[in-house]
């Protein structure tokens, strides 16, 4: 059958135009004119404004507030305390999976952790409401916070990141490390992050009845539904999730958190919709954050510079009440060839909000160590950093023995270095110095992220003016998904872009799965692609089966689709328009589902990662020990390009969080108060204009036939691997300092 053959048919046979153009953001109109309406630009009629008053202390209990000069106050409507909460049919604190976070949504007077909401104001503006939790004033038994990776006795966990053993072993390190003829051991730490998207978590929640309607960034709306039904006992049908835009999310969007809930359960509370939007400064606690790491490498070479062992032990932190370990070891498994590798991971409890998915979460903190390891053992073996990858190149996945679907890190390798001069590098450090006298230092460092898919489905339309539908519930937070998977659609039902409608955003339409994991385009685009795939079978079988059709009998030959039309394989010239083909069927429209998954076939016979490889330039001032990026070229492989433009963008932005990585990111907690001292964007350093050097992404050409049909690896995350290392290794390159302590700051520098 016809219909059949081309089901399974890969895309290329639908000759699409599409995929692989340069497009710019169709959102992008809407974003530079103020039109695009995100969560908090949503006032629907009689809305209330919901402000959070936040823990001052790290762990004890409320023991009260001022309620009557809160609720005196004008303009403030109520104020929700544990005591008047609505109750919620499910447990906050229950773990009915590992992505289900506990919360704190007012279920007692305990704290936490500081920023923990303890109360919620609403009142008529944002201004009462303001005032109102400012007047609360909430009185404390306070017991001493436990802060720091020393601040409590660690414990072994079970698992790591979303699900990893939380160690891993291959071969014998022990003796890899006596056999070596140069041995590293080292220990590097990375600081504590906040996401610190644009746009703060917000909500605007209304309630009609038993049905719940709200307006709320997400990375995840079918989990996040899913959640709320689970919280508040009533059907995830019965709730409606708008999400066309997210200013970021970078992981802290993903899941379902306490602020959301405390917005729902405010209009609950009131019987009126409410807008709960978080300040900038209560973002450093109830919404997740990158854990701090402190990572002990041991590393061992032959006399050539081969690896004989690579030992990660990994040591972070977690929150006393729920568990997310950072899984900063496991980027060893993939990278490096060696006859021995050992991770591990340990973790201590803190008052702390729980840590979060964080962009690359696990490799980008590991690939900093890991990268500097490398960097230093090619230094102790007297090899150039580049021959040292080289002669270490894996083949195979060194933790699995598993082939890689492909692999075109040699590419990248060649092409950064050739874009970057790195042939002209001195191989010892302090060397070069430029016109003013500042040293300057080249270093480069490999990048590497799984190439993950979730599951994800898509219906897509056909309709009787020969135009089409796509649908997806997927998700843009800035990364270009509106574009991208518009323009996976428009090949899978075989049309021009502009004959395309592509609905997104919305919890109503098919769950396109977590935009996370760098995995969105390859999951929503698998799921888009079968779903035109699926819609161009069921129009050829009308065609190939009725007499009147030039496309009569094909069906064993099979058809292309194209330009709004069916072509046989076997003789382009025969064809027939889409809407001819549906007004001879008497049909209004033609419908197709498809779904996006992993395949487990594939998995298990491959080991499925992007790669990439970037060089760093800085210069460092001797006296002050002011670092400055001043050139980065990144070369990257990921397999099939959607949209270069966008790709390039994703890269870019990586990199630049791979500056931030190396030197300017950090939250910095008082180690008396256990609070973050710097929970602003004033005092928490992100890369300014001035901050990014000249920035420059090479895309490497990679086909790779068994990821996933599209052949699709995901970009978003990688760059920031490979890029902070690059950039700490060019800082002992222009000083001869290793600096294992992240962010690299004057201190560490001055006088050098
Ligand atoms: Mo995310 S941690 O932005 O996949």
């Amino acid at each position: 059958m016809s219909d059949i053959a081309l089901t399974s048919a890969p895309a290329h046979l639908r000759h699409g135009s599409s995929i692989g153009q340069p497009l710019t953001r169709r959102d992008g109109p809407l974003k530079v004119t103020g039109e695009a309406r995100y969560a908090a630009d949503n006032h629907p009629p009689g809305m209330l404004f919901a402000v959070l008053a936040v823990s001052t202390v790290a762990r004890g209990r409320v023991l009260g507030f001022d309620l009557a000069a809160a609720k005196g106050h004008p303009g403030v409507v109520e104020v929700m305390t544990p005591v008047n909460r609505p109750p919620l049919a499910g447990d906050p604190d229950g773990k009915e999976s590992p992505f289900a976070f506990r919360m704190d949504v007012l279920q007692n007077d305990r704290v936490r952790y500081p920023q923990q909401p303890v109360a919620v104001v609403i009142a008529e503006t944002l201004e009462a409401a303001t005032e109102g939790a400012a007047l609360l004033a909430p009185r404390y038994e306070a017991e001493p916070a436990r802060v720091g990776l020393d601040g409590a006795e660690p414990f072994a966990p079970k698992v790591v990141g979303a699900g990893n053993p939380a160690s891993a072993r291959h071969g014998d390190v022990e003796s890899g490390l006596r056999a070596a003829s140069h041995r590293l051991e080292a220990t590097y730490e990375t600081p504590a992050q906040y996401h610190n998207a644009m746009e703060p978590h917000a909500i605007v929640a209304a309630w009609d009845g038993d049905t719940l309607s709200i307006d709320t960034p997400s990375q995840g709306m079918a989990l996040t539904q899913a959640r709320i039904a689970g919280l508040f006992g009533i059907p995830p049908a019965g709730i409606t999730i708008r999400s066309p835009f997210l200013g970021g999310g970078f992981g802290s969007k993903g899941l379902l958190n306490g602020p959301q809930v405390l917005g729902i359960l405010a209009a609950r509370l009131v019987g009126r919709p409410v807008k709960l939007v978080l300040r900038r400064e209560q973002m450093y606690g109830p919404v997740g954050h990158r854990a701090p790491t402190r990572q002990t490498i041991r590393m061992g070479t032959d006399a050539g510079g081969a690896f004989t062992a690579i030992a990660n032990q990994a040591r972070t932190a977690t929150s006393t009440f729920d568990d997310f370990i950072e899984p900063a070891a496991d980027v060893a498994h993939a990278l490096y060839a060696t006859p021995a590798l050992l991770t591990g991971h340990d973790a201590v409890r803190l008052d702390t909000g729980t840590p979060m998915f964080m962009r690359a979460p696990g490799e980008a903190p590991g690939s900093i160590a890991l990268e500097s390891a490398v960097d230093e053992m090619a230094e102790a073996c007297g090899m150039d950093p580049l021959a040292f990858r080289l002669k270490n190149y894996a083949e195979v996945e060194p933790s699995s023995g598993r082939p890689f679907s492909s692999k075109a890190l040699r590419e990248c390798y060649a092409q950064g270095a050739e874009r970057f001069g790195w042939s002209r590098r001195p191989l010892a450090p302090r060397r070069m110095r430029d016109e003013a006298g500042l040293l300057v230092g080249w270093g480069m460092g490999t990048a590497i992220f799984p190439a993950l898919m979730f599951a994800g489905h898509a219906r897509a339309v056909l309709k009787a003016d020969g135009t089409g539908v796509v649908e997806t519930g997927a998700h843009d937070m800035g990364q270009g998904a509106w574009t991208a998977l518009a323009q996976i659609a428009a090949d899978g039902l075989g049309l021009p872009l502009d004959r395309i409608e592509f609905r997104s955003g919305h919890s109503a339409l098919p769950d396109a799965g977590l935009a996370g994991g760098s995995a969105h385009t390859a999951t929503a685009g698998v799921a888009i692609d079968r779903a035109g795939a699926d819609a161009i079978a069921k129009l050829a079988g009308l065609a190939t089966r009725d007499r009147r059709s030039p496309l009569f009998g094909a069906g064993n030959a099979g058809v292309v689709a194209r330009d709004g039309r069916l072509h046989r394989r076997d003789d382009e010239a025969r064809s027939e328009g889409y809407a001819d083909i549906l007004a001879r069927a008497g049909l209004g429209e033609i419908e197709g589902r498809g779904t996006g998954a992993a395949d487990p076939a594939a998995q298990a016979a491959f080991a499925m990662h992007a790669h990439g490889a970037v060089f760093a330039e800085v210069k460092v001032d001797p006296e002050f020990g002011q670092v400055r990026c001043t050139r980065l070229v990144g070369a990257f492989a990921a397999g099939r390009v959607v949209n270069p433009r966008m790709v390039r963008s994703q890269y870019k932005g990586g990199m630049v969080w791979g500056v931030s990585f190396a030197l300017h990111e950090q939250a910095v907690t008082d180690g008396r108060t256990g609070r973050v001292m710097n929970a602003n964007l004033a005092e928490y350093h992100v890369p300014v204009n001035a901050d990014v050097p000249s920035l420059e992404a090479i895309l490497v050409h990679e086909h790779d036939p068994h990821v996933n049909p599209l052949g699709i690896k995901g970009v978003g995350e990688i760059a920031i691997t490979g890029t902070a290392g690059a950039v700490a290794n060019a800082v002992w390159h222009a000083t001869g300092v290793r600096c294992r302590h992240f962010p690299i700051g004057l201190e560490q520098l001055i006088g050098v």
